[in-house]
């Protein structure tokens, strides 16, 4: 029986000052989806593992099925479509883990059909899963977890997605201390207004950011990675924090700030080993809190989703 299997991974997203625009693809962790035809032209989730038990099989409640069915829909596609999620990313850490499930739900489906849309066609659909999911349809996650590499979103409507080269040394790492923070709850306690003066800071310092990118310039990529707006209201969330940035700013990281909405915290640098002293003191800084903690490092994934094993490749 024809079937696909597609690995989608984690996000960070906001990237510091770009809240809600910019996000960039993790080579790991990730969520791993297996689609095949189903009876009748229903999504059917048939198990989900890696959740502790905690995700429903109903394919209106989980991300991936939410993503599947509006992409059934929108094709006028009869036949109904059953899949396996296997859940690596945690849930409510700030790794992009409802977008992880979405793309690797939606791609694995759009091959099993033969591949209709375009990955950035498949877009909108991961979206309705982030709006089931949390509320609101950002696209810092599932955009760059379907493209891979750094996305930028110029534009929400219509949806304008452009890719930001960024230099191949770039190399990123996240501390996932286990607590959990529902990004719904996380958004909620924004504050709705902003001063000017803040405005200006955090424009200067996106416009700055993505022009570090572009140039390789690492000065300053790391002097952007500053948000005045978010993150002193978020970071209230997570205990240390202030010192967790403190050891990876020591250790030789470029910038850090909070992932997503927390509360993983990530570094950037431009080099490898220097990024993995950043992440064990960071996680150092935890442990003296006895908060228990993963620590990913990762390259930029600019390759996005891929088959696992396939029946037909994508
Ligand atoms: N931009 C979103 C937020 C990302 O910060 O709420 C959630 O992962």
């Amino acid at each position: 029986m024809k079937e696909v299997t597609v690995f989608a991974p984690a996000t960070v997203a906001n990237v510091a000052c770009g809240f809600d625009i910019l996000g960039f693809a993790l080579e790991q962790p990730g969520d791993t989806v297996t689609a095949r035809f189903g009876e009748g032209n229903e999504v059917r989730i048939r198990s989900i593992t890696g959740d502790g038990g905690r995700l429903p099989l109903d394919a209106d409640k989980n991300t991936a099925g939410v993503a599947i069915r509006h992409l059934l829909n929108h094709l006028g596609e009869k036949r109904g479509v059953e899949i396996t999620l296997e859940k690596a990313l945690p849930l409510g850490s700030g790794l992009g883990s409802s977008a992880a499930s979405a793309v690797a739900g939606v791609v694995a489906a759009n091959t099993l059909l033969g591949e209709p849309l375009t990955r950035e066609e498949l877009i909108p659909f991961t979206l309705e899963a982030e709006r089931a999911a949390c509320g609101a349809a950002h696209a810092d996650n599932a955009a760059p977890a379907m493209l891979g590499g750094f996305v930028l979103i110029r534009g929400y409507d219509p949806l304008d997605l452009v890719r930001i080269p960024a230099p191949g040394e770039l190399c990123c790492a996240v501390i996932h201390p286990h607590i959990e923070i529902r990004t719904e709850d996380a958004r909620k306690i924004l504050r709705k207004e902003i001063r000017l003066e803040d405005a200006i800071v955090q424009w200067g310092n996106i416009g700055g950011l993505i022009a570090g990118l572009m140039k390789g310039d690492y000065g300053l990529i790391g002097r952007s990675m500053k948000d005045v707006i978010i993150e002193p209201v978020r970071s209230l969330l997570i205990p240390g924090f202030e010192e967790v940035k403190q050891a990876a700013l020591e250790s030789g990281a470029l910038g850090c700030s909070i992932s997503g909405s927390g509360p993983s915290v990530f570094a950037l640098g431009n080099d490898r080993s220097q990024i993995e002293a950043a992440g064990r003191a960071m996680q150092s800084v935890f442990s003296g809190m006895h908060i228990e903690s993963d620590l990913y490092i990762s390259a930029i994934n600019n390759q996005g989703p891929s088959a696992v094993h396939s029946g037909s490749s994508i």
